[in-house]
């Protein structure tokens, strides 16, 4: 028993050292790295610009109903992620308008690179490839750009319009604070307070602490403060980097990743994982409606017509507070740790389980991308491919990394002694 706590341990300082060679070259941005990082237990001083952003994520007066904030999809009690079950929220104008993607946590987000097609890979084997950017297809370079897609999107926020938000911002009780950040006349111009608008999110996004609290078990033990885990848990991290198994590394590294950061859960990489198509989305009703992914980014210079190999990618989320959704992949396929873990275990051996049927009751595999894409689906995940083989992980092994996956839950109280 030991001996499988030694190799755990082990594999995680290798898969630390590995990353250590490479030279992040695309450190693009990373501010939040040089910030001192506060005692414990000590509030930490945003900057003006950030304490407006902080009134900025919580006020519903920045959305055209009234109704929603940041901060309504993007739950601080839930990671930043979504506060309850629906696979897709409800914006618009009137609140009632339903989006098309999942919400991602916000938290871990401030090292993400710009989008590229030739991303360094922080493992120092895998060749570059696309990776980065914020959004599921990251057609969005910062926080900052990012910011205008939920402000203006029609089924979000709904403003009309960068004047709306900026209205709003006139009228609000954080005037004052906005203009001591920005500067007296920082209202005066809708662009320039706009763009005031975007930076103060990105500023709080990226200071304030509680969206990279590095708190859960794990983080306790990869800083030698401490070994809480369980026989269990140690077992998933095994099977977690276990090449032959469930060689979740492979994306979700748990090393040193780009821009200095450390255990992201994610080396920002693209892939067509292939969840099953969503019929609770209600954009698939219409059968002729996918989502492509990486593919439809125009911003990011895609379409299917010019980079049809990237149809059905999606960038790699950090698995960090995982076990707080309740939905799971970009079109929320999945409502249990468990059951992504089953899939990812038996999507090619025993893919009837998850795929529907097509007219002649054939499994229709791989179904949320339109037939000409399938060759785009990632090879490296499951493990094994042979329809009606044993899948790599046996149903221990799949409550073992289920059972992992809850120690990156920040917020872990070490028991007191
Ligand atoms: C109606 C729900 C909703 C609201 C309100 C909302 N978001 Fe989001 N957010 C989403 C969804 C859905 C996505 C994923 C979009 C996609 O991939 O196309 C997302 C993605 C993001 C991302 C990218 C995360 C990543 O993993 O790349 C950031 C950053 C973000 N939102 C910040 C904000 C900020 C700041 C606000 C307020 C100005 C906000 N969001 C308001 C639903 C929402
Ligand atoms: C080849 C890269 C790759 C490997 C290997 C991989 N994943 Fe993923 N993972 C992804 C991508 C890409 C997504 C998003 C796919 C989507 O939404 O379509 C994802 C999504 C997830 C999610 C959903 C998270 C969320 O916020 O919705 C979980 C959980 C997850 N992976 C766990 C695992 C586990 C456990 C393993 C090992 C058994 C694993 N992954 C192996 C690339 C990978």
């Amino acid at each position: 028993m030991h001996s499988g706590l030694i190799a755990a341990l082990a594999a995680t300082l290798l898969v630390a050292a590995c990353g250590g060679g490479n030279d992040n070259g695309q450190a693009a941005s990373a501010p939040a790295a040089s910030a001192p990082a506060p005692a414990s237990g000590t509030a930490p001083t945003l900057s003006l610009a950030a304490q407006v952003g902080e009134k900025m994520f919580f006020d519903k007066t920045l959305s055209g109903s009234g109704k929603l904030a940041c901060a309504s999809c993007h739950s601080p009690d839930f990671a930043y992620g979504p506060p309850n079950n629906l696979v897709v929220q409800l914006g618009g104008l009137d609140n009632n308008s339903p989006g098309v993607r999942t919400v991602p946590s916000l938290r871990y987000k401030e090292f993400t690179p710009p989008y590229s097609d030739l991303l360094d890979n922080p493992d120092g084997v895998t060749p570059p490839g696309p990776g980065g950017g914020y959004t599921w297809d990251g057609r969005a370079a910062t926080l900052a750009s990012q910011a205008p897609i939920p402000l203006l999107t029609s089924y979000e926020m709904a403003n009309s319009g960068p004047a709306a938000v900026v209205n709003a911002l006139k009228a609000g009780p954080y005037a004052a604070l906005f203009k001591q950040a920005f500067g007296t006349d920082a209202l005066n111009d809708t662009d320039k307070a706009f763009n005031f608008a975007l930076s103060a999110l990105q500023s709080y996004q990226q200071e304030d602490p509680d969206f990279h609290p590095y708190t859960s078990k794990f983080d306790l033990l990869r800083t030698n403060r401490g070994n809480y885990m369980t026989a269990q848990e140690l077992r998933g991290l095994a099977v977690f980097n276990d090449e032959n198994k469930g060689n979740c590394i492979a994306c979700h590294l748990s090393g040193n990743a780009q821009g200095g950061s450390v255990a992201p859960f994610t080396d920002y990489s693209f892939e067509a994982v292939a969840p099953p198509r969503n019929p609770a989305i209600p954009a698939n009703a219409d059968p002729a409606h996918f989502d492509m992914g990486l593919c439809q980014a125009t911003e990011t210079g895609h379409s299917p017509a010019t980079t049809p190999q990237y149809c059905g990618m999606y960038k790699t989320p950090t698995l960090r507070n995982a076990a707080t959704r309740q939905v799971f992949f970009h079109n929320g396929a999945f409502r249990t740790l468990r059951d992504v873990v089953e899939f990812y275990n038996k999507r090619d051996t025993n893919p009837e389980l998850f795929y529907s049927k097509a007219a002649d009751n054939s499994v229709n595999i791989y179904d949320d991308l339109p037939a000409p894409y399938r060759s785009n689906v990632d090879m490296t995940v499951p493990v094994v491919h042979t329809r009606g083989a044993a899948p790599a992980m046996s149903e221990q092994d799949v409550d073992d990394l289920v059972a992992f996956l809850g120690t990156l839950t920040d917020g872990f109280q070490p028991p007191q002694k």
